[in-house]
């Protein structure tokens, strides 16, 4: 009944408006248009929230019955969803004068899933269900007692991986995980690359590495993935300065088994798929002596909770003038692990297309990885908030890269030795420059092995759905790139019985990767140009560079974000990332800028000791077959 009055406002109003238009036939059709859409709009979003309901009832307690019911409902709703579209494909709607309008029928005008039949739905949706199951439930023996054989990813394997810094744990700790996931979803992923290859061919792409950079739209392949490619080159050289210096520190500790001028074993780098190597930033910290920073240690000395830090990254985004987070949020999310079922731990930040439910699940500990993390979350929860109001199909991030940025932007100042110290978690003065540049350096830990690694993960898909890389070849392949890209090498040979992309949660649960390397770059983007307009930021004064810039409390930094993410994805993406840079493409200028004291001060180390620069081959094996 709302609807239906907002409908016929709407088309009052549009009278009015649109008295100059030429061609009165596509003007009628128009004005039919927009209340088809208005109709079209409501039914999704009831369907979504639904569905999403249901999803998180599986995510959250992962039983057989709950895996049942969210397949049951996606794949009666892609029937309706079907039909929906056959009605959109009705109209003339490229040749609509409403920007707006047409925009929402383009966005609609993918059919994606739907296209398939409801069995495969049903099938498509039950092999991604189980391969997650398997994914968050497998457990591991301890190394010391290999009769416990209860130890769990998180926090068992990550924590692990994290603190031990003994050789032959981490061997079977990080070999343990492989096993007891990818052999067993192996199989699986060859029927899921099928089915969505089937749902690319059915959407009229060739494989489904075009369908999933519909996301992307504005630029046809071959240009986005050039585009990649273009950026990774520009930081390529600063990876492989930490790479030669961390390779350098771990060969003292652990000897021959790291090779002087191959790959670093992939065991040794603090991380279950070394895509960060934070938990080593404090062994190989440019000034040894300099005061300790510990932040994980910190937040544990500060009394920080669990729930202390989720309002602690509220705080910051309220203070910049974005929202807070609602009543419901505080009641329905998932903060800690349960004990009494099993969930994905995944970190995730959900949306319900009601305006008002919005939750984070994650199984949060008190360290500094899960700090970040817990920003990370929230900025994804801001940009729900922010464009709620907007048509249906503008709320999602401007594309996927700029959803994973925000967050990240934020913590951009927040790790700034001056916002730590407001915080409590940094306890020296701000004028020691050794201190600024283990700072730095922690950060470059953090954020620079993740720009190959997801590079890496999406190049591999990119090539397994196209059929460049067949079954057989799959986890040579992937190793082949992690070398390639990352640097990298396994701790033991490797061979086609394994699968160990499996191992990693993105690629199980079907989620795309690239746009966490898009978010790394463009974060750097925002944080300059919130930085600028925030009055911190320029290059030829030492005070002001990028990487001691903390925007907290600044409104007008605060305006800007909020701009850009108001838009949704109303507009295509370029425009969004205008209105906050000036600049209409991607670039990787401000992350150089931004880690330029560690870049210099990494050539000058890799002099000094006379490291080896970039990797030779690695002699650790690949065999196909079994
Ligand atoms: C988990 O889901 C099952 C249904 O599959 C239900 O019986 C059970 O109560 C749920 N557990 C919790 C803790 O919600
Ligand atoms: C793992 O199993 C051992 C013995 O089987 C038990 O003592 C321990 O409490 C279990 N740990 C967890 C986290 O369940
Ligand atoms: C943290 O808690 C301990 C024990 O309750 C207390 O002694 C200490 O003062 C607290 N520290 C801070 C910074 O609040
Ligand atoms: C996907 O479809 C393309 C085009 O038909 C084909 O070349 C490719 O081999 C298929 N990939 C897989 C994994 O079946």
């Amino acid at each position: 009944m709302l609807n239906m009055l907002r409908s016929l406002l709407l088309l009052v109003v549009f009278c009015f408006l649109t008295c100059s238009c030429s061609d009165p036939e596509i003007e009628e059709e128009e004005i039919n248009a927009r209340a088809f859409m208005d109709i079209l709009n409501a039914e999704t979003g009831e369907d979504i929230n639904l569905l999403s309901n249901l999803e998180w009832d599986y995510a959250t307690n992962l039983t057989d019955a709950n895996l049942k019911r969210k397949t049951q409902f996606a794949a009666d709703m892609s029937v309706r969803v079907k039909v929906r579209w056959e009605e959109v494909m009705k109209y003339n709607w490229k040749a609509f004068s409403d920007p707006t309008l047409k925009r929402q029928f383009m966005l609609y005008s993918l059919l994606g899933d739907a296209a398939l039949s409801k069995d495969e739905i049903v099938s498509l949706h039950r092999i991604i269900g189980d391969m997650s199951k398997i994914y968050s439930t497998a457990k591991i023996c301890d190394y010391s007692d290999k009769t416990q054989c209860n130890l769990s990813l998180e926090p068992d394997i990550v924590e692990i991986h994290a603190n031990s810094r003994d050789e032959a744990e981490l061997k079977h700790v990080w070999v343990s995980w492989r096993d007891a996931v990818g052999p067993h979803i192996r199989n699986m992923y060859r029927d899921y690359v099928h089915l969505l290859n089937k749902t690319a061919h059915l959407n009229h792409f060739k494989s489904a590495d075009e369908l999933w950079l519909f996301e992307y739209e504005e630029f046809n392949m071959k240009s986005l993935k050039g585009q990649i490619r273009t950026l990774w080159e520009q930081v390529k050289p600063l990876y492989q300065q930490l790479h030669a210096y961390v390779r350098h520190g771990l060969r003292k500790r652990y000897g021959s088994i790291v090779s002087e001028n191959g790959p670093i074993p992939a065991h040794l780098l603090g991380n279950v798929w070394s895509q960060s190597w934070a938990n080593l930033a404090d062994d190989f910290k440019p000034f040894p002596n300099a005061a300790e920073q510990d932040i994980t240690k910190n937040l544990k000395k500060q009394n920080y909770t669990v729930e202390k830090i989720f309002r602690t990254a509220e705080d910051f985004f309220t203070s910049i003038g974005l929202p807070k987070m609602v009543d419901l949020f505080w009641k329905k999310s998932i903060f800690t692990k349960p004990s009494d079922r099993n969930i994905i731990c995944h970190a995730s930040a959900w949306e319900f297309q009601d305006g008002e439910d919005f939750r984070i699940k994650m199984c949060t500990k008190v360290t500094e990885e899960n700090f970040n993390t817990v920003h990370h979350e929230m900025g994804h929860i801001e940009y729900y908030m922010l464009f709620k109001d907007l048509p249906l199909p503008f709320r999602r991030g401007a594309n996927p890269g700029f959803h994973e940025a925000v967050g990240d932007l934020v913590s951009l100042s927040v790790k700034s030795p001056k916002h730590l110290k407001k915080l409590n978690l940094f306890d020296a003065r701000l004028d020691d420059p050794e201190l600024m540049l283990n700072n730095l350096f922690e950060i470059g830990m953090t954020k620079l092995p993740l720009l190959p690694f997801s590079y890496m993960v999406d190049q591999w898909r990119w090539g397994v759905f196209s059929g460049k890389i067949p079954f057989d070849d799959y986890n040579c392949k992937w190793w082949e790139l992690r070398q390639e890209l990352q640097g990298l090498e396994p701790p033991v040979p490797r061979s086609e019985a394994d699968f160990d992309p499996g191992s990693k949660y993105h690629i199980p649960s079907s989620t795309p990767y690239v746009r966490y390397f898009v978010a790394i770059i463009l974060q750097f983007q925002f944080h300059r140009a919130a930085c600028e307009k925030a009055g911190q930021y320029d290059r030829n004064n030492p005070h002001k560079l990028l990487h001691l810039c903390d925007i907290y409390q600044n409104k007008a930094a605060g305006t800007a974000i909020r701009q850009m993410l108001s838009l949704g994805a109303s507009k295509p993406w370029p425009e969004a990332l205008y209105t906050m840079t000036g600049q209409h493409v991607m670039d990787a200028s401000a992350l150089l800028e931004y880690f330029r004291p560690l870049q210099t001060w990494l050539e000058k180390k890799n002099r000094e000791n006379n490291v080896h620069v970039g990797w030779e081959k690695s002699t650790k094996t690949c065999t196909k077959g079994k």
